[in-house]
């Protein structure tokens, strides 16, 4: 018979709180498994809101100790991290009925009011990284008339299945991927009006096969335009990631763009400042576009700064070779603030969707 109790546990872990949701992990109901031996080794896991959640370690540590100071007569200590993605809809809400994409959890549009300000770079490492972290995310290239995607995966030939009417969106480092380059040749630019353009994409919510997905990240063409109104409209999106550089003209257009997410109620998940600084050899920052900027614009739009992205060849060489940043050198500074940013988009979403469920039950 073992000393310890799983009571002694939980009330153990009702020490340790979750910072984001102000509460401990216990009466959040993420303790899970509990399993005592005749030695007194604990195992148990803690349910995660999110595979790419930050405080993943510091769950870890904080569970450990708080055991090992309580329970003194404790074995061997292990903490399991599932995680169940969470969604904003899951409390179930009759816009259930009218949405295209019900087995989708999460929808992030990722825009600017610019263009070639990252977009797209930021867009695709950011569903690889949260694919890495073990979540199941797609990616739709919302730029028709300029589309980055199958480039920045290698795919530039790449053509998908059609099943059953239904389009095979191609999967590659483990994102599934939608874009008009699949289906057109690159040399032969789309000249589509507004409403064929809107149109097209509304075809690639509803007939690609997306299957069950905990992320679902849209890749916006720049500007404010009627491809971003009609999905902003259609779809329950989670929230926008604003994607913008240091200098002042980026920002004001940056605004704009920030303004079109709060006219149609779409939440806004925080800002990612990009091209911010270049490292120097000697580990020093070059503040090539200013410094700040992304900082004072978040201030003033009451945003948080989910991340700030270094300027290197390394990261254009990621995308322009197929092979992103994250994918190519993932300790490198560039990778590493992109997942942080990746895991911050992650974290907000998943704020968002206990603040939506705990407003509804
Ligand atoms: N942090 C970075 N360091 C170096 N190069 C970068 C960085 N971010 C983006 N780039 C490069 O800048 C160019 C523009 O990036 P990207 O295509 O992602 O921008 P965009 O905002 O999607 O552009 P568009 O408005 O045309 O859709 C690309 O060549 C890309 O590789
Ligand atoms: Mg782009």
């Amino acid at each position: 018979m073992p000393a310890i109790s799983e009571k002694q546990i939980l009330e153990a872990l009702e020490n340790v709180m979750d910072p984001d949701l102000n509460k401990d992990l216990v009466s959040l109901n993420m303790i899970r498994d509990i399993r005592i031996d005749e030695n007194n080794n604990i195992s148990f896991s803690i349910e995660l809101t999110t595979p790419a959640c930050p405080m993943k370690e510091h769950f870890r540590t904080a569970c450990t100790s708080v055991i090992r100071e309580r329970l003194p007569e404790a074995g061997d200590i292990t903490v399991n991290l599932p995680a169940r993605v969470t969604s904003g809809r899951s409390c179930g809400h009759s816009e259930e009925k009218t949405n295209p994409l019900p087995d989708v959890k999460n929808i992030i549009a990722v825009g600017s009011g610019k263009g070639g300000v990252g977009k797209s770079t930021i867009a695709v490492n950011l569903a690889v990284s949260l694919a890495k972290n073990g979540a199941k995310v797609g990616l739709i290239d919302a730029d028709l008339y300029g589309p980055s995607i199958p480039t920045m995966f290698g795919l530039e030939n790449k053509r998908p299945e059609i099943v059953n009417k239904t389009i095979v969106p191609i999967e590659k480092y483990g994102v599934k991927l939608m874009s008009v380059g699949f289906l057109i040749e690159s040399d032969n630019p789309v000249i589509w009006r507004g409403p064929m353009a809107s149109s097209a994409i509304k075809q690639f919510v509803t007939d690609v096969d997306w299957g069950e997905l905990d992320y679902l990240v849209f890749d916006l063409p720049p500007g404010t335009g009627d491809i971003q109104l009609t999905l902003v409209q259609t779809l329950p999106f989670s929230g926008a990631v604003i994607v913008t550089t240091p200098q002042d003209v980026a920002l004001a257009d940056v605004a704009k763009a920030v303004t079109m997410f709060r006219k149609v109620d779409v939440a806004l998940l925080g800002l990612i400042e990009n091209m911010s600084f270049y490292l120097l050899p000697d580990g020093t920052k070059d503040y090539i576009f200013g410094k700040g900027g992304g900082e004072k614009l978040a201030k003033a739009q009451g945003m948080t700064l989910l991340g700030s992205i270094p300027i290197g060849s390394i990261v254009r060489e990621g995308g322009d070779s197929g092979k992103p940043v994250v994918i190519e050198s993932p300790g490198g500074e560039a990778a590493r603030a992109i997942e942080s940013s990746a895991c911050e988009v992650a974290r907000q979403i998943s704020i968002r969707n206990a603040a939506a469920c705990a407003h509804r039950n």
